[in-house]
């Protein structure tokens, strides 16, 4: 059995196994354009989605020693806007090459070999290829101290302000996730890719009405919002 205490006590393995244990994360994929007008893109594994009325999402970006803040978290915060793409098997190839430290005046759109595709509402490149897309305003940064060589993180928030999504990766007017194939990273080196095959429905027992969050019923919460139901959602 292994027990220790992070920062305090030895694991005593060869690799730390933390970033082994939260697993699989989602890819937060994120397009900034500098004030040079310099697209940048870059993968972002601590990454999440908060909440959904209205949807915020969140991207932990590390900080080194010299106090070297990564491009997207400069560009995020001066730009105050920002685009996730949804990272797929198909497109990690390019994921993994944005993921490469280039200098700011680089465009890592081009060195990843992507199209791009100007969002709508804000002045931020997304990635064409990519079925499901946020385009976000900026929020606030929290810094959460950390130890060196990088353990000190930003954890920039952002609100979504619009969403793309894909017709070709839509089935009966739901978003089918053997369509859009995305992949999803564990420890490591290794990702993980959900499929069909891995995919299963469960649901809460109990009160349907408490299910009206989970299931994303449009119909049934619009009814919440002029206060005629009597159940708050689940939640995700
Ligand atoms: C799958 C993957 C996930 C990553 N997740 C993070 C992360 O959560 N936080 C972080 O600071 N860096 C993360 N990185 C490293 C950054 O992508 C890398 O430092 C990149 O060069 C940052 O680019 P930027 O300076 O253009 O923002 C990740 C890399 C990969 C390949």
């Amino acid at each position: 059995m292994v027990f220790y205490e992070p920062g305090k006590t030895s694991h005593g393995l060869p690799r730390d196994p933390y970033k082994a244990c939260v697993v699989p994360r989602p890819i937060g994929w994120i397009s900034t354009r500098n004030k040079d007008g310099v697209d940048n893109l870059a993968p972002y594994s601590q990454f999440n989605n908060l909440t959904f009325d209205p949807p915020y999402v969140m991207i932990a970006a590390n900080v080194d020693l010299n106090e070297n803040r990564k491009d997207t978290t400069v560009n995020a915060e001066s730009a105050g806007e920002f685009c996730w793409n949804v990272a797929t098997y198909d497109l990690r190839e390019a994921v993994n090459a944005s993921a490469e430290w280039f200098d700011r005046g680089v465009d890592e759109f081009q060195r990843a070999n992507l199209e791009k595709e100007q969002a709508k509402l804000v002045n931020v490149a997304m990635v064409k290829a990519s079925p499901i897309k946020f385009e976000c305003k900026y929020y606030t940064t929290l810094r959460l101290p950390g130890n060196p060589p990088m353990g000190t993180v930003d954890v920039i928030v952002g609100r979504v302000i619009a969403i793309h999504i894909d017709d070709r990766v839509l089935t009966n007017g739901m978003i089918d996730i053997g369509k859009v194939v995305p992949i999803a990273r564990c420890g490591y080196h290794q990702y993980t890719v959900v499929r069909p095959e891995s995919v299963f429905e469960m649901v809460i027992p109990g009160n349907p009405k408490q299910l009206v969050g989970l299931e994303g019923n449009a119909s049934v919460a619009s009814t919440m919002k002029d206060g005629k139901h009597d159940v708050k959602p689940t939640g995700s």
